[in-house]
């Protein structure tokens, strides 16, 4: 297991214009979070950052509907956001956001430098206009047919079905989200990001680099955008809300939010260095460090293409090492939309299902849409919970604690050696972290997850052959020590090991064991993970059933929105 390396792990900056439900939390957020713990718990240097995507026309449109001011806007669900991630476990050294003056500084000085070094294209031409609303239709403003794939409800800037970036005037049929009129043409200045310029560059740093290091699903969509020819990108735009245009000419223009939204990373991490005096410059410029973004696949141009040009193009920092994009997550067979409210957001959850935050990252990993689209249901959400978490795990671990206190009045029995019938066994248990640590790696979190759970499986499998309760009967103490010495010992792992995906849980066990956190590259089995005398707590039930009526409750209200 690698440990001592720096990592700057990066999830997706959220847009503030709604709170989040289960497909964010599944896409960009358990993923990124499992594996910035899993960096931590083996020893390296680990910065987690996010923060609030606070500008760009999501925010307008949102403000309009809701007849509020954008900063009215971003500061409501910043909040909410902000709870949400904090209530699931999401580990962040920093959430900050790109209203702060940190950001606004810090994304004004990159476009600063890339015009004064003339890397950019000043071009005016004719873009889609409102007359009726008095506002050039740029992204989220305006939708259509995409060009590439024929989906009808494509925004400006980009289109969510197929993942391809647009211009709006690629737009077939556009139409103004604002008054839902056709646009007119008008002219007007903006500054480009020439694309094509850097079309050799990507060539060498990713078709030549990354093909069997990224994603499947990744890399075959950035070959394939490559391979089809770059054009310039506009990155202002004729808005009031975002990040001024820091030029002379630049009145009345921001920059685009997805020009100064990736750059959020790199303020947040300075951020989080101010706050704890450290250094941020290593985490962006030291060339050892690995970045790695979680996104959702609709992000996977922006991240894999024009962040890292605009890095390249900026000197001296970084690229990123990987960007484990993630599918899109259905919900009971159809795609989760906000507008028909079919969704399960994140706060009432957290009011239905307090304290089960733990099942719902259980079940959003092992059914995770890492290779393709998944469907999430709330039936399977039950049967995942009572039939894995509960009659799995949580009986396993139960089982040991009250045995243990039963035969042992809560102190770990005598330790067990080579001349013990089970020693083996030993082996098997402690090669977990290694394969665990594995899957991690190569980012296949449900495969980690599933062998995380085959440790409880081994577990209850071991005791129901054992069954130390008859041989305690028939007198056979020396035995049933080993036993239940050996049960311990899995329940210590299954501590350990739960820390990535079950932050809740493990921390839960942690007290009942009575034991501290350990590094898994401090795991060996010549040592135990829990010794004799060591005394334990009473137990405590881990998980909890969910029953029925509870299930028929949160289908009913889907049903009720749709
Ligand atoms: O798609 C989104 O929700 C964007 N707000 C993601 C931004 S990621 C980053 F680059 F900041
Ligand atoms: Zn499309």
């Amino acid at each position: 297991m690698v440990s001592n390396q720096r990592y700057t792990i990066t999830s997706a900056l959220p847009y503030t214009n709604g709170p989040l439900h289960i497909g964010h939390l599944a896409g960009a957020y358990i993923p990124a979070d499992i594996y910035a713990r899993f960096k931590r718990i083996t020893g390296n240097d680990v910065v987690y950052v996010c923060g609030s995507d606070e500008h760009g026309v999501a925010i307008s449109i949102k403000a309009k509907a809701e007849k509020k001011s954008p900063k009215e806007i971003i500061d409501k669900y910043h909040v909410i956001i902000k709870n949400s991630f904090k209530s699931f476990g999401i580990s962040f050294d920093n959430y900050s956001r790109t209203s702060n003056k940190i950001h606004h500084e810090t994304a004004s000085k990159f476009f600063v430098d890339l015009e004064k070094k003339n890397l950019f294209e000043i071009k005016t031409s004719k873009q889609l206009f409102d007359p009726k609303e008095n506002q050039f239709l740029a992204d989220r403003f305006v939708e259509g047919t995409c060009p590439n794939c024929g989906y009808e409800h494509a925004y400006g800037d980009q289109c969510e079905n197929c993942g391809s970036s647009l211009n709006p005037t690629d737009l077939i049929n556009p139409k103004s989200k604002l008054s839902g009129e056709k646009p007119l043409m008008k002219k007007t200045t903006h500054w480009y990001l020439p694309l094509g310029d850097y079309e050799n560059f990507l060539k060498e740093w990713i078709i030549k680099d990354k093909k069997n290091k990224w994603k499947v699903n990744v890399y075959g969509q950035v070959k394939s955008w490559i391979d089809g020819g770059l054009e310039s990108r506009a990155i202002t735009r004729d808005l009031d809300w975002g990040i001024p245009v820091p030029h002379k000419d630049g009145n009345g223009k921001v920059l685009y939010v997805w020009f100064d939204a990736p750059i959020g990373y790199i303020s947040s991490t300075k951020e989080w260095a101010q706050k704890n005096g450290k250094n941020w410059e290593p985490y962006w410029k030291d060339p050892k460090t690995k970045l790695i973004h979680f996104i959702g696949k609709d992000n996977i141009v922006f991240h894999s293409i024009i962040f890292p040009i605009i890095l390249k193009a900026k000197g001296n920092y970084i690229l990123p090492e990987n960007v484990p994009a993630n599918e899109f997550l259905n919900l009971e067979g159809e795609k989760i939309s906000t507008s028909k409210n079919w969704a399960i957001w994140l706060h009432e959850y957290l009011i239905d299902f307090p304290e089960l935050e733990d099942s719902l990252r259980y079940v959003l990993t092992v059914n995770a849409p890492e290779s393709k689209d998944n469907d999430f249901t709330w039936k399977d959400f039950q049967a995942r919970n009572n039939n894995e978490l509960v009659a799995i795990l949580g009986n396993f671990i139960n089982r040991v604690l009250v045995l243990t206190h039963k035969y042992y009045q809560g102190i770990v029995p005598k330790q067990i050696d080579e001349n013990c019938e089970d020693f083996k066994i030993l082996d098997e248990i402690f090669s977990y972290p290694e394969k665990i640590s594995k899957s991690l790696d190569n980012y296949k979190f449900r495969e980690g997850i599933n062998t995380f759970l085959d440790l409880a499986r081994l577990g209850n499998k071991y005791l129901a052959e054992k069954e130390p309760w008859k041989l305690i009967k028939l007198g056979n103490k020396e035995r049933v020590s080993e036993i239940m010495f050996i049960s311990l010992q899995t329940c210590a792992m299954l501590t350990v090991l739960s820390e990535p995906f079950l932050p809740k849980t493990s921390k839960k066990l942690e007290k009942i064991l009575n034991l501290k956190r350990i590094n898994w590259n401090h795991i060996t089995k010549t040592k135990f993970l829990i010794n004799s005398e060591h005394i334990i707590n009473e137990p405590e039930l881990i998980f909890r059933k969910i029953e029925d009526e509870e299930i028929e409750k949160q289908l009913n209200k889907l049903k009720g929105s749709n």
